[in-house]
């Protein structure tokens, strides 16, 4: 059950990218219902016009989505997304920096250029967007940026090395940004999904990782996700909305782990 009826967002505006699908068009949807205007931003701009319009087309949908493509990489591309916000909207009040591209990487194969594509990606562009956000957020009288980063962002494993460590920057970022930004009425804070039911989770086969005999017996049946079962998109939109909501408004530089109890074990 949601509590959307609180409408925490009503004449908000806030910029949410990698929501085409997955964990961003999930809290995206989620912020719509809460009364938020909320710009869809994904390198996949047609799917983010599907999205908005689902979005829209949703009962009880008291805000409004609308669809923007954008590759989060470009530095020009985002402050020029941002400048179109200021023109129409005349205001930011929160920056969801959500995209991401998965990688596994056996060491026998890892390739330095594959390892700064991801970290570009996954957190060079955290950085591009708060840098471009946070003035007009601070001139809309302040509000949230939300990063998500990972449980594979605080803890090591292996075929990982590129994914775990932009992540772990993302953490550490995150903190920084905090610092930084406080003085600007700007809480930075970071999201660690764990194992979540997204097309992320599809391996290379097609097939999906929570379906695999390894994830049943290991996650499922024993319990190394104590929920003993993987989380869907929406488990991740309470959790942000609130993060992004003036509710969290003395809550900053924190990262919150919603993984159903994965890291609770060892
Ligand atoms: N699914 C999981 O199990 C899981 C676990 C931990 C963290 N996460 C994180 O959650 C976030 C959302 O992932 P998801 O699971 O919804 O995956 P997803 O693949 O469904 O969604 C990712 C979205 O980001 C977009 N994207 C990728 N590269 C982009 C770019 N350069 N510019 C703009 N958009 C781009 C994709 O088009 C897609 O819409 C990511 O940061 C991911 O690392 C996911």
């Amino acid at each position: 059950m949601n509590d959307a009826a609180c409408h925490r967002f009503d004449g908000k505006t806030l910029l949410a990218t990698g929501a085409a699908r997955g964990i961003g068009r999930a809290v995206a949807a989620r912020l719509v219902a809460e009364g938020a205007h909320v710009v869809l931003a994904d390198i996949d701009g047609d799917t983010a016009e599907d999205a908005a319009a689902a979005i829209n087309g949703a009962r009880g949908a008291a805000g409004r989505a609308e669809a923007a493509a954008l590759d989060v990489t470009d530095e020009a591309a985002t402050r020029s997304l941002i400048d179109q916000i200021a023109a129409t909207r005349g205001r930011l009040d929160g920056l969801f920096a959500n995209a991401a591209i998965l990688d596994i990487s056996p060491l026998e194969t890892l390739r330095l250029n594959r390892f700064r594509e991801v970290v570009a990606v996954n957190m060079e562009s955290v950085l591009i967007s708060a840098l471009a956000a946070a003035p007009l957020i601070a001139g809309s009288g302040g509000g949230a940026i939300l990063a998500t980063a990972s449980i594979m962002g605080q803890v090591g494993s292996v075929e990982s090395i590129p994914y775990s460590t932009a992540k772990g920057g993302v953490i550490n970022m995150v903190r920084c940004l905090a610092c930084e930004l406080a003085d600007q009425g700007i809480v930075v804070n970071g999201l660690a999904p764990g194992f979540i039911d997204t097309r992320m989770a599809r391996l290379a086969d097609g097939g999906h990782e929570h379906e695999t005999a390894y994830f049943r017996e290991v996650y499922l049946k024993y319990g190394k996700i104590p929920m003993r079962r993987p989380g869907q998109p929406e488990d991740l939109a309470g959790p942000a909305a609130f993060l992004l909501s003036s509710d969290a408004a003395y809550v900053t530089g924190q990262i919150l782990t919603v993984d159903g109890g994965v890291t609770a074990t060892f």
